[in-house]
């Protein structure tokens, strides 16, 4: 997740530009840089690290007299996080220089066509793959304009592009697809952007581009094409009322609740190149994993959160994936001497790529001889480049200390490797059903979290004088009451203890009374009937209940609980992507409701580096 600003006018562009990327820093930073006019052509500068590394190069450089120019900042998905994949990248003549954010999936494919007729590049990045098409396409093509779109209509996957080009000084184009992109519309000037915070001092009229269109701005001038035939689009200007602190979270209250509401985009760029239609169906692809034997056992490893998303897991890479799977926490890991044996891997979980602990276990592994495969987040992190192989999770920065969209993102990849591992081992023991839904999933999460998020504000002031509470579940859905447990405790101070639903008759059903509630999952898969027993038992003892449940043939479950909770009907596994932001959501509403600091509770980091 990338930020992008352009901008043409009268002003001098590069520090506005800069003062624009500041204000994305929000967006994560790994390296940045910019491009702008300069002597009837184009000059990029780009650094690696934060923004201070860019402004320190650009110093003492001649940029103040050009009014055009584009800068970004770089949250890598292809390539490390150095100088030289840092954007803007520049056609093979150097003429046509763009930013971009997203992932072309198809620019192996691309990148080899342009190789063959000559083409060399610089970086390891899509981005570039892009620009050097945009520049081979202006061969034929009539106009920049058609040459632009010729090329994105080729590129496959997700992207938002600005680009400049040394024939037409003073214009500036942007495009999108499947990615954030908007115009914001000043007096005598225009910007495009990313996010509304990088232009907000200078305008609130914004214009949102959608999927398939195309802008040429030039001062104040825009127009709006379709990228299909150039046929030109009708588009209204907004007015946006934000103030800058509401605009960097996108118009949400607290970074917590956007990134929650976020979980479908995640679930889309997780998916993004990973899923491949062929005649006999959809296929996972992880490619990364290909050269790597089948491990015998996989070790996961990691802490909080990220361990909930190992436990969540581990059924399914035993019974989709037919991976034996065992899971520790990496404190308790790192100093029990481990027992791996040859042909066995350890897979760690981290969203920073840098808890000490994980990174400790990895280490430990390493030195055992074992392969390591990481899941992380954070993209040139050190369990991401300690790690044998390492897959991203791809869900962006994740601004508010408790971990959300973080944890969704490492479901989503350990479905993907469970289904990739099964069709490795043999074909039939996937689960078409699960990846087809898997791929319909963030349509219809989009569409239930709205009602969530009133369902979460019902309960909160009912249950918010509540001092324990218990969460509930079997299977799968025993992750989910830990997560869910977890996320109560750090948000809101009040205890809770998450339990397999089945465990509860051995000890801790004695804490029952009507001020300590309980939170069951009932969800609709093999353990209901065991589930809803387990509830029976709670209420026997003046429990309250609050049950999320499932509706089936159009009915929500018969159960005489305090409180239902009904979530949409989905298949066993896709039915935890609608659980766990529900979690999430009456957490953070309990927590808001209570007047705690969501983002930044107390006592707590978001990347913990020490033991
Ligand atoms: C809880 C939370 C933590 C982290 C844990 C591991 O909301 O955020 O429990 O999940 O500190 O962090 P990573 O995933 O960065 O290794």
């Amino acid at each position: 997740m990338c930020g992008i600003i352009g901008y043409s006018g009268h002003r001098p562009a590069v520090p506005l530009l800069l003062e624009g990327l500041h204000r994305l820093e929000y967006r994560g930073y790994d390296s940045s840089g910019v491009a702008f006019e300069q002597a009837g052509g184009l000059h990029v500068v780009k650094a690696e690290g934060k923004l201070s590394a860019l402004e320190a190069k650009l110093e003492g450089l001649a940029h103040t007299l050009a009014t055009t120019g584009m800068g970004h900042t770089r949250w890598a998905t292809h390539g490390l996080p150095v100088e030289r994949n840092a954007h803007p990248h520049l056609s093979q003549d150097g003429k046509i220089a763009i930013v971009h954010n997203g992932i072309i999936e198809n620019f192996q494919e691309l990148k080899e066509e342009l190789s063959a007729k000559g083409h060399t590049f610089l970086s390891d990045t899509d981005t570039e793959v892009l620009a050097h098409l945009i520049g081979e396409e202006r061969k034929d093509a009539p106009s920049l304009c058609e040459a632009f779109a010729r090329a994105l209509r080729r590129a496959h996957g997700a992207y938002a592009v600005v680009m400049m080009a040394a024939e037409e000084p003073g214009v500036i184009y942007a495009a999108r697809m499947a990615a954030p992109l908007l115009m914001g519309v000043g007096v005598g000037e225009c910007f495009v952007a990313s996010d509304i915070p990088a232009f907000l001092p200078y305008t609130r009229e914004v214009v949102f581009l959608e999927d398939g269109e195309l802008a040429r701005i030039k001062g104040p001038a825009w127009e709006v094409f379709s990228l299909t035939d150039l046929s030109p689009v009708k588009k209204s200007v907004s007015y946006v009322p934000w103030d800058m602190q509401a605009a960097a979270k996108g118009g949400y209250k607290h970074f917590m609740l956007k990134e929650i509401m976020e979980q479908p985009r995640v679930i889309t760029d997780c998916l993004t190149g990973r899923v491949l239609e062929g005649e006999d169906g959809a296929r996972v692809v992880l490619h990364e994993l290909d050269h790597m034997p089948v491990p015998t056992r996989l070790h996961i490893v990691a802490c909080g959160t990220s361990y909930n998303a190992g436990l969540w897991g581990r059924q399914l890479l035993e019974n989709v994936g037919g991976i034996p799977t065992d899971l520790d926490i990496a404190s308790e890991f790192r100093y029990r001497d481990p027992q791996i044996l040859p042909g066995e891997a350890v897979m760690v979980i981290s969203q920073s790529g840098e808890t000490a602990d994980t990174l400790a276990a990895l280490r430990l592994a390493r030195e055992k001889g074992c392969m390591v495969i990481g899941l992380c987040n954070v993209v040139g992190s050190s369990i991401a480049r300690e790690a044998d192989v390492v897959l991203y999770t791809q869900a962006g920065p994740e601004i508010s200390v408790a971990s959300t969209k973080a944890m969704c993102s490492q479901m989503v990849l350990i479905a993907l490797m469970a289904l990739y591992y099964g069709q490795r081992r043999s074909p039939a023991v996937g689960d078409a059903g699960l990846l087809r839904e898997l791929c319909t999933l963030p349509e219809r999460l989009s569409a239930a979290l709205p009602v969530m998020q009133e369902r979460a504000a019902q309960l909160a002031p009912r249950f918010s004088s509540a001092r324990s509470f218990f969460y509930l579940g079997r299977g799968q859905c025993h992750a989910l009451a830990l997560e869910g447990a977890l996320k109560l405790k750090e948000l809101s101070y009040i205890h809770a203890e998450g339990y397999a639903a089945g465990e509860m008759k051995h000890g801790p059903i004695a804490l029952i009374d009507p001020q300590f509630p309980t939170f069951a999952l009932a969800l609709d898969d093999a353990l209901f009937a065991k589930v809803k027993s387990n509830i029976q038992e709670v209420l026997a003892r003046q429990g309250r209940v609050i049950a999320l449940v499932q509706e089936k043939d159009g009915r929500a479950p018969d159960l005489a609980v305090e409180e239902l909770w009904v979530l949409p009907s989905a298949h066993p596994v896709i039915s935890s992507f609608f659980a766990l932001p529900a979690l999430q959501l009456f957490s953070y509403r309990m927590a808001d409701y209570l007047g705690k600091d969501v983002d930044q509770p107390r006592n707590l980091a978001k990347s913990v580096t020490v033991e």
